[in-house]
Order: structure tokens, then C-alpha cells, then sequence
């Protein structure tokens, strides 16, 4: 399985401390934010990752992160020129795919568990990771089964459909790829992954796990600030003593 974090996107909602950096490179305690979802993939086992980056910011990342060879790792980057999406980033990396499979993870997406067993297992289909938040209309949400089989997904519920969270970590077949490219973009312009998972849904396809550990979509001021908190603490600062 190929991996691939998406760290495009010009971080509007985090300026002014976006605006000579991306939002990925931003500080997490003692690493910048993009280290946390690459340690995530290459915790499941994943060494082939394709960095996708916004067209300004493409250089940083390459003189941060390098060929990846010291990690015991390939990295290979691309542009995604605007942002048009999380679903963009099968298309952008079609080539990169070939004819694996590939799991997607945000480059703002901070994981405390380790899914190498979710990932190894992964055979076809989609799947994805649900954990339970307070402010599910904040993303997408999905309800599931016992045998963890997902029902119905939506995207920025305006009534409450579910409490579980979509996070942004995806695993799916090569077949995501034909998939991306049949999307019609949203009223927000944007290739949804939410479109993606349905595709799967309707298939029966679709499967679901919960997150036990902490996650945190460090894309605002005050979860950037939690994910701070949440790593600091781990790593024993003494300011949290
Ligand atoms: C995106 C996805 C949403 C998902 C979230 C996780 O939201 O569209 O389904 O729950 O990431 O971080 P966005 O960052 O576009 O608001």
C-alpha cells in the first residue's frame, strides 16, 4: 500500500500564521505539524509517500522532508495548484498509485494510535476511521454497524445525523482513482471525499473503525493549540509540570 498526505491548501482560517508558511510546516510542540501524519503512515508499515503541497510552498517541504531515504522511507512530491479538494489528490497522484492501493491522510491530521493492524488488514474496498466528537457538524460524519459496515455518510450535517467523526486517514482500492476522476465537483467547488466514500457505501463496500486515542484536525487556533498541549505533554514538558 502506497501512502499519501495532503498538505495543500493555503490555511485561511490560521492566517496570519500562514501567510509565509503552510499550515503543515507550522510548529506541533517540538516537530512541524506534517511530521505527526507521516509518522502515522509509516507507523502502518507505508514508505512510499507522495507529499502533495501548495505551488509556493513545494520547496520547503522538499528542503524539510528531503528524498526520505534517512527515514527508510521514498518521498515523492507533487503540486495540487488550487485547492479543489481532498478527492483531487487520487487524480494529482494517479501515476504515483500505479496499480496499488493507497491510504490518504491530511497533513493537518494528528493520530495517537497506531492502525497497522487496520492497515495491514485492508484487502478492497474503502475504509475509514470514525471517532466520537462533540461538534459533529464540524465534518463529515458516518453511522456503522457491530461489524462495522457504514450505513450513511454525510458531510457537514446540518441535523444531526451522526456523533462519529470522519477523520482524515482513508484507505482504499485502486479503483479510488476512476472514482476521483467520475466526481462532479460540490456547491464548494471542491472534489469531496465524502463523494468518494459514498461510491464505496452504495457498493456495500465501506467499511468502518473507531479511533480510541486522541485525534486532532490541527486546523484552527484553538486545536492547533490542543495539539500543542497533547504532544507537549507526551514529549513531558516541563511548562505543563
Ligand atoms: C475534511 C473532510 C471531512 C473530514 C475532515 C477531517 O473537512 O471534508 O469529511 O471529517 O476533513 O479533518 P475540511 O477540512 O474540508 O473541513
Amino acid at each position: 500500500m502506497k501512502g499519501i498526505i495532503l498538505a495543500g491548501g493555503s490555511g485561511t482560517r490560521l492566517s496570519p500564521l500562514t501567510k509565509v508558511t503552510s499550515k503543515q510546516l507550522l510548529p506541533i510542540y517540538n516537530k512541524p505539524m506534517i511530521f505527526y501524519p507521516l509518522a502515522t503512515l509509516m507507523r502502518g508499515g507505508i514508505t512510499e509517500v507522495l507529499i502533495i503541497t501548495a505551488p509556493d510552498r513545494a520547496g520547503d517541504f522538499l528542503r524539510l522532508l528531503g528524498s526520505g531515504r534517512e527515514m527508510g522511507a521514498k518521498f515523492t512530491y507533487e503540486i495540487q495548484d488550487k485547492p479543489e479538494g481532498i478527492a483531487q489528490a487520487f487524480i494529482i497522484g494517479e501515476n504515483f498509485i500505479g496499480e496499488d492501493s493507497v491510504a490518504l491522510i491530511l497533513g493537518d491530521n494528528i493520530f495517537e494510535d497506531d492502525f497497522s493492524e487496520q492497515i495491514k488488514a485492508f484487502k478492497s474496498g474503502g475504509h475509514v476511521f470514525a471517532k466520537k466528537v462533540p461538534d459533529p457538524e464540524r465534518f463529515g460524519v458516518v453511522t456503522f454497524n457491530e461489524s462495522g459496515v457504514a450505513g450513511r455518510i454525510v458531510e457537514k450535517p446540518k441535523e444531526h445525523v451522526s456523533d462519529y467523526a470522519v477523520t482524515g486517514l482513508y484507505l482504499y482500492d485502486n479503483r479510488v482513482v476512476s472514482i476521483a476522476k467520475n466526481l462532479a465537483p460540490s456547491p464548494r467547488g471542491e472534489l469531496e471525499i465524502t463523494d468518494v466514500n459514498n461510491v464505496y457505501l452504495e457498493k456495500g463496500e465501506l467499511t468502518v473503525s473507531t479511533v480510541a486515542g486522541a485525534w486532532l484536525d490541527a486546523g484552527t487556533f484553538d486545536s492547533l493549540l490542543a495539539a500543542n498541549l497533547l504532544i507537549a505533554k507526551q514529549e513531558g514538558s516541563r511548562v505543563l509540570s
